[in-house]
């Protein structure tokens, strides 16, 4: 399966690409979903047709979705919830409550993560394509399969032999209820179905990711950050889309301070982002609703092509050994030297850009070998592992 995920600032456009993307894949003869995560549903107002909780067919080979958390979350976690709800309720949280603390922000995201996990391994789909809620939210919560392994591997299995034992004695003194072994099931069960979302989000031959944004400052801005944390991540970003681009035939006062704004704007898009694959769609003089439109929007960006192909192959994390040394590269274009902090543990690589931290788990050859240099250059991130028993140089 191929996933397709669109993302970016607020109102860019994310959902009417995504919507336009589906059509155009589905004309080419992939089975397609289209599958929106952001709370604030638009995707069914956008291809002007009733989405429920369950794929509902939009047109011949294309479906569409509308992620529905708390079903989610009674449809395959009843256990955890159950759990969660029981403890909450011990400790004095009423059952309504309890119910709604569970389902925490951003939840969507996780509920479609795991989805395309299952859609993925059930071969549902040729193409599954992910309209997202605006980038700061997206960003934190695609980040999230990651966070959720290093957790799972350094406290479950521990986690699980503590209750074990403790059951008899400690089920007995405290209100607390302790957790079940079928909760520890699923549990498990999740931990497994995230590291192959991982996998699967890592992988730039199953996952794209398509920023979209606007010829405008303040969106470029919000756009650079957005592509320096997906490299962090290890997303594959594959395309960039820029909306809403005034045709140069426009004129009149107006326009033509509009137009020169604009023709500089595209500039630095291109100084910014060049190398990446990237298409343009016009700002048409209406809103892009219904399958008509859309199909016009998917048309102007992808012409009579594939919208599915992959365009690149990003690789923002590369690990490589070269003479006796491993490294590890990471692109981080636009990120600065002095807000860059380096360090390891153990089987942890834990570099820091700003406010974002990366735990990036190391391949077992990486394990015991010690931190050697860091070099940040050219937007990108070298850093050199040495045997154990070699001490760096020039450590930084
Ligand atoms: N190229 C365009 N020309 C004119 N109108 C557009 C264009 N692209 C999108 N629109 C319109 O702009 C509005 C916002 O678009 P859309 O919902 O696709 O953005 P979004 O990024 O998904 O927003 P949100 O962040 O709220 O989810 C919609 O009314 C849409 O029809
Ligand atoms: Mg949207």
């Amino acid at each position: 399966m191929r996933t397709i995920i669109y993302t970016g600032k607020g109102g860019v456009g994310k959902t009417s690409l995504a919507a336009a993307t589906a059509l155009a894949s589905a004309a080419h003869g992939h089975r397609t979903l289209v599958m929106s995560t952001d709370s604030a549903h638009s995707l069914g107002d956008s291809l002007q047709v009733s989405l429920g909780r369950d794929p509902t067919k939009v047109t011949d080979r294309l479906w569409g979705q509308e992620i529905d958390v708390l079903a989610e979350m009674e449809r395959h976690w009843a256990e955890i919830s159950n759990y969660l709800t029981a403890l909450l309720q011990s400790q004095g949280v009423e059952e309504i409550t309890a119910k709604e603390v569970v389902v925490i922000p951003g939840m969507e995201l996780i509920a479609a993560l795991l989805l395309l996990e299952r859609y993925e391994r059930e071969k549902s789909w040729d193409v599954a394509i992910v309209d997202t809620a605006p980038t700061a939210d997206t960003l934190r919560l695609l980040s999230f399969p990651d966070a959720v392994q290093w957790y799972f591997d350094r406290f479950f299995k521990l986690e699980k032999r503590m209750m074990k034992v403790a059951r008899p004695t400690v089920g007995r003194l405290m209100r607390t209820p302790l957790p079940s072994d079928r909760f520890f099931e699923s549990l498990e069960d999740l931990y497994l179905r995230f590291r192959r979302v991982r996998n699967m989000l890592s992988d730039p031959d199953r996952t794209s990711v398509r920023l979209v944004l606007n010829p405008e400052r303040m969106v470029i801005t919000e756009t650079q950050r957005a592509y320096t944390y997906l490299c962090l991540f290890g997303l594959p970003i594959e395309m960039l889309v820029v909306n809403r681009v005034f045709s140069d035939q426009l004129d009149g006062k107006f326009f033509e301070q509009a137009l020169a704004e604009q023709k500089a704007n595209l500039g630095l898009i291109e100084e910014y982002f060049g190398g990446v694959p990237m298409r343009r769609s016009p700002r048409y003089p209406h809103e892009v609703l219904g399958l008509e439109r859309l199909r016009r929007l998917g048309t102007d960006v992808f012409d009579a092509e594939d919208p599915t192909r992959i365009f690149a192959r990003a690789q923002p994390v590369r690990f490589f050994s070269r003479s006796g040394k491993k490294y590890v590269k990471i692109e981080l274009p636009f990120a600065g030297e002095e807000a860059l902090e380096v360090s390891s543990r153990g089987d942890t690589l834990y570099v820091k850009v700003g406010w974002y931290r990366r735990t990036l788990l190391l391949p077992y050859a990486y394990i015991g070998a010690k931190l050697g240099k860091a070099v940040f250059s050219g937007g990108s991130l070298l850093i050199e592992f040495l045997p154990s028993k070699e001490v760096p140089q020039h450590a930084s």
